[in-house]
């Protein structure tokens, strides 16, 4: 059981409304102490050696948290240039960021490997002729030599995905990269994100060995993310320990040494962070109290628009107050603007805090601009001190790359 992982995040109220006083509310509060302890509880959990984590980026951009994960000797996973380009501003060296993404064109393709990116899982046999093509016509400039992968694409394990290359594609991907004076040397399985059944993952290795086995330079096995957080007290959740017990089992029944890579993202960052919101309106429709808050799926579309859960909890009441069937929702009238539906709340006021808890991962990356709520700022909890590390954006940010 992770119990780590399954410990909430709660603030005591004088907190929460010193720092909603200070930075305004709605506010995304991130804890480094409980980030370091997850980091290092995955970690730990992987004996195999030699391995090596990566933080994949596409959960949370921001840069104060990537220097985290970069102190903790953790690489980077990027899914976009984009990715890669805050990495390289968070102080990554370009060795310790593997690209593994999809759809790149000739000039975004140029300016990854101008950034010196060495480690490469591509997508698609167009993909992998087009990054050898820029990489020889790249090459007098960009002395690293390549370390490319395949993203894997077997229907048996990876069910209807687009993402990845047929095993049977796989003689035409080693021949492409010779022609390039270049080696295949990894093998990329992604279980696709938020998977909580540890077994989804631990059935599948003996495959995905047995098909790496078929690239004649075999070096690295990148096992990808997609471990699931346990959202709910009561759900299942990812087993970290069985899951590196296994792997590393396997891993060291290969008669060659084969590099481990990681990508986790999710669950590595989601329970590090609340997001926290004033009530602005409150109303009974029949039993049920119906909740507005200053904040909106703008802000965190995660359940409503993808609809993952996340607890919300009441730091106004005390736990012994009655609760009530509540829907909290957001400040705009867009019918999926729900933070949380049916959620059992106690008896809200005008003014009370509400914490939406384990926001870390998918949050604030995927807020938007959508219905032209600026974003909220970000602060970062370090012991007993706090710290801006986004500014809350005002309305100027509407109008920023418009022209007119
Ligand atoms: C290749 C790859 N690795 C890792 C991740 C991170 O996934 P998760 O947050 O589920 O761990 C993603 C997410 O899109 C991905 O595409």
């Amino acid at each position: 059981m992770n119990s780590q992982l399954q410990t909430r995040n709660y603030f005591p109220l004088e907190q929460a409304q010193q720092l909603l006083a200070i930075y305004g509310s709605p506010l995304y509060i991130y804890d480094r102490d409980r980030l370091r302890q997850t980091i290092y509880y995955i970690t730990q959990a992987i004996s195999y050696s030699p391995t090596q984590f990566h933080f994949a980026s596409v959960t949370n951009g921001n840069i104060t948290l990537l220097q985290i994960f970069r102190e903790a000797g953790w690489g980077l996973h990027a899914n976009t240039p984009g990715d890669i380009y805050l990495g390289l501003c968070a102080g990554f060296q370009p060795q310790q960021i593997v690209y593994s993404g999809s759809n790149l064109n000739r000039a975004e393709m140029e300016q990854v490997l101008h950034w010196g990116i060495t480690t490469l899982n591509l997508d698609s046999l167009s993909q992998l002729q087009l990054c050898c093509e820029v990489y020889q016509s790249l090459s007098s400039s960009h002395t690293l030599p390549l370390q490319l992968g395949l993203r894997l694409n077997q229907p048996e394990i990876n069910g209807d995905s687009r993402i990845g290359v047929r095993p049977e594609e796989f003689p035409q991907a080693i021949a492409l990269t010779q022609q390039a004076k270049l080696k295949l040397k990894g093998l990329h399985f992604y279980r696709g994100t938020g998977t909580n059944a540890t077994k989804a993952f631990t059935q599948v290795i003996d495959t995905i060995l047995n098909t790496a086995q078929q690239l004649p330079d075999w070096e690295y096995l990148d096992f990808g993310g997609g471990f699931g957080y346990p959202y709910r007290y009561d759900g299942a959740t990812f087993d970290w320990h069985l899951f590196g017990k296994e792997l590393t089992e396997h891993l060291q029944h290969l008669n060659q040494p084969i590099k481990l890579i990681i990508e986790p993202g999710r669950a590595a960052i989601a329970g590090c962070a609340t997001l926290l919101t004033r009530v602005v309106s409150v109303k009974w429709q029949d039993s049920k109290q119906i909740v507005g808050v200053d904040t909106t799926v703008a802000n965190l579309s995660v359940p409503a628009v993808h609809g993952g859960y996340r607890e919300i909890v009441s730091l106004s009441s005390s736990n012994t107050n009655p609760c009530f069937l509540t829907d909290v929702c957001g400040n705009t009238t867009y019918s999926r603007d729900y933070l949380g539906r049916n959620c059992q709340l106690p008896e809200l006021a005008i003014g009370d805090i509400l914490a939406i808890l384990d926001v870390g991962a998918y949050g604030y990356a995927m807020s938007s601009h959508f219905l032209h709520r600026p974003r909220p700022a970000e602060v970062l909890l370090e012991s007993k001190e706090h710290r801006l590390i986004r500014k809350r954006e005002d309305y100027s940010v509407l109008l920023s790359s418009q022209v007119f």
